[in-house]
């Protein structure tokens, strides 16, 4: 064999040493076992970069092309699942330009011009990190218009507000719901900024201080529709497009965290506010009652990986020289793990919201009695005493009717009068949840106009992406 030439044995690098790599570094060092969902991206990108290097005459018309036709080939082979991957390859830059070798022939030695692997990583990395904010922020819009249709479909069903977990107020089931919508769409935010930062192109850093060859990094970045690289060094050692990612990714897991709680009680036989459809729970093996709001639970239990995931990376990052160092192989597995767990949950979510069935009646009954108490001191309030007075003087009222076993609906006028003089005027609908919903007129509130207009602005949002 001609010592000049690399052969399928020897690793690309294999120039300069005398004997093969042991098997356990081997194993160790190979990143093809996870890096193989980058092939897509790296095949795109040396697509662009092959195209770049015959604009720009570093290899001619002819082995450009030649270098596209047989990068198509592998792209193809790799969408079909019938590319074979092998360990010895190392990782998916070298699989891709052996199997192009395979196809193209000797040209494929020259695709390598004027790029490193390092440049070609992270470029992959991108890559891979926009198309899956992309993704996410489509399966958060679609779990955005469950929320909206499911706080349409019940519009007069009202819950009670918890703080503390103790009975707080009345609210509309659906400003509820479009509380979730709120938090999504703050959501869909990061993951706007994740994609931005992760849409910079590092081809052209080369292993990390450009290269003498002519290259065009922002022909590349174009033909990426991307924005080029400003520094070399930076780019080809900043993650931080993929801590953006996966902070993005914790706290969106955070947020389906506390879904997955509030289902898990409403869902409770102590609670009883809803059901899920058979389709989305599970049973037991032994006790066959049982129907267990499982999903709900997986999206709770998740966001310890989301957030350690973020974590892992943060802590690999930390101290790293600027420039490659191997440690940064480090960043997909995480950013992989993090980017399926979030996909598959939103996967679940919208049909799960639409299947799963209310009990207004539950409910409505929790959001009575004491929930109410709050009207009493408001409607004091506006008929002249003061605050602090009104909320004692309900207060007292309150714990006369723990005293009698009574809801504060079954009071009578004079019971309310001889808690406060100014009560004598109370409008009695004030104390039943519909009348207290009526009653909010403050911006962003749980009245039923309020949570009109929201619904209006969540639909236009969803429509105009505004
Ligand atoms: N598998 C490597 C990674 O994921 C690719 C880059 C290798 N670069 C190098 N100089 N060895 O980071």
């Amino acid at each position: 064999m001609d010592e000049n030439t690399n052969s399928n044995d020897t690793p690309l690098w294999g120039g300069r040493f005398g004997s093969t790599p042991a098997e356990a570094f081997e194993r160790v060092n190979a990143s093809i076992p996870f890096d193989v969902c980058l092939a897509p991206f790296d095949i795109r990108g040396s697509i662009a970069h092959a195209t770049m290097l015959g604009e720009r005459g570093i290899i001619s018309d002819d082995e450009a092309k030649e270098l596209v036709r047989g990068l198509k080939i592998v792209l193809t082979e790799v969408e079909a699942g019938e590319f074979a991957w092998t360990i010895a390859d190392e990782d998916v830059h070298t699989a891709v330009e052996r199997r192009l070798r395979e196809h193209a022939g000797a040209v494929a030695a020259k695709l390598h011009t004027g790029r490193s692997r390092n440049d070609q990583v992270a470029l992959d990395f991108h890559l891979f990190c926009r198309e899956a904010s992309e993704k996410i922020i489509a399966a958060l819009l679609e779990t955005m218009r469950a929320f909206v249709d499911v706080a349409e479909a019940n519009r007069e069903t009202v819950i009670p507000g918890y703080t503390h977990l103790q009975r707080a107020q009345p609210l509309l089931l659906a400003h509820h719901l479009l509380a979730h919508f709120q938090t999504l769409r703050r959501d869909v935010r990061r993951f706007e900024a994740a994609r931005e930062a992760a849409n910079v192109s590092p081809l052209g850093a080369a292993a990390l201080g450009g290269t003498p060859h002519p290259t065009d990094p922002e022909r590349t970045a174009e033909l990426l529709g991307m924005e080029p690289l400003v520094n070399s060094l930076d780019s080809v050692s900043e993650r931080d497009f993929a801590l953006d990612l996966l902070y993005a990714c914790s706290v969106l897991g955070v947020h389906l965290s506390r879904m997955g709680e509030e289902w898990v009680l409403w869902t409770s036989q102590e609670f009883a506010f809803a059901t899920l459809s058979d389709g989305f729970s599970s049973g037991s093996s032994i006790m066959p009652q049982k129907k267990n709001p499982d999903a709900y639970e997986l999206m709770r239990g998740k966001s310890g990986r989301l957030i350690g995931n973020l974590s892992a990376l943060l802590v690999t990052l930390k101290g790293l020289p600027p420039g490659y160092s191997k440690d940064l192989q480090e960043d997909k597995e995480p950013v992989m793990d993090s980017v399926g767990s979030v996909l598959a949950m939103l996967r679940v979510l919208p049909e799960m919201l639409r299947t799963a069935t209310f009990h207004p009646k539950q409910m409505r009954e929790a959001a009575g009695g004491f929930a109410l108490a709050t009207e009493l001191a408001d409607y004091l309030a506006m008929n002249g005493v003061a605050f602090r007075d009104a909320h004692h003087a309900v207060g007292r009222l309150v714990r006369r009717c723990e005293e009698l076993g009574l809801e504060l609906e079954e009071l009578s006028r004079e019971e309310l009068v001889s808690a406060h003089p100014e009560l004598a005027g109370f409008p009695g609908e004030l104390l039943t949840p519909e009348g207290s919903i009526t009653n909010k007129k403050s911006l962003g509130s749980t009245s039923y106009k309020s949570v009109e207009r929201q619904l209006a602005a969540a639909r236009d949002l969803l429509e105009t992406g505004r």
